[in-house]
């Protein structure tokens, strides 16, 4: 009877262990999140509602333009590489590419943020978010 327990917790600590080790995917395999600031996304907040909120609405939701987050946008599902592209060459409508690159990049911050992306230590950089691949919002 003993002998039978130790080689029951035996076989349950080996089956713990080789779960644990199998479980996710390669860590590598994963694209880097871009990083922000919630002092960038909360500047960009004002830059957003400057230069993109008469068309997208106050809270991202649409208006003259489609909604950037929410149930009813695309954005949630694109990459912030793409977002951003489309956004610095295509945006704002009448203006395209007129904003500065501090601008743009709060902007982004505060989209990503929108659409459910946590702020970290590091500022957002070109770098990072046209090298985030990743679905923008992360729980689609
Ligand atoms: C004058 C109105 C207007 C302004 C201002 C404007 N947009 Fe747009 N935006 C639009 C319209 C209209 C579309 C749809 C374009 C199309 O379908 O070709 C669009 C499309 C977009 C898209 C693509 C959305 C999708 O579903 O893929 C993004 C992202 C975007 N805008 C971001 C911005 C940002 C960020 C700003 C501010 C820097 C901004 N826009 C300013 C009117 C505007």
């Amino acid at each position: 009877m003993k002998v039978g327990l130790l080689w029951m917790s035996a076989l349950l600590g080996a089956a713990t262990a080789g779960s644990a080790f199998a479980a996710g995917p390669h860590p590598r395999a994963r694209p880097a999140l871009a990083s922000f600031t919630t002092a960038q996304a909360y500047q960009g907040r004002f830059a957003y509602i400057q230069n993109c909120g008469e068309c997208h609405g106050g809270d991202l939701g649409g208006q003259f333009g489609p909604a950037l987050a929410g149930p009813h946008s695309n954005v949630p599902w694109q990459t912030p590489a793409a977002f951003y592209s489309y956004m610095t060459q295509q945006m704002p409508v009448g203006n395209a590419g007129g904003l500065s690159q501090t601008d743009y990049l709060n902007i982004a911050a505060f989209v990503l943020q929108s659409n459910g992306r946590r702020a970290g230590a590091k500022r957002l950089t070109i770098s990072a978010i046209t090298n985030d691949t990743a679905a923008l919002d992360q729980s689609r």
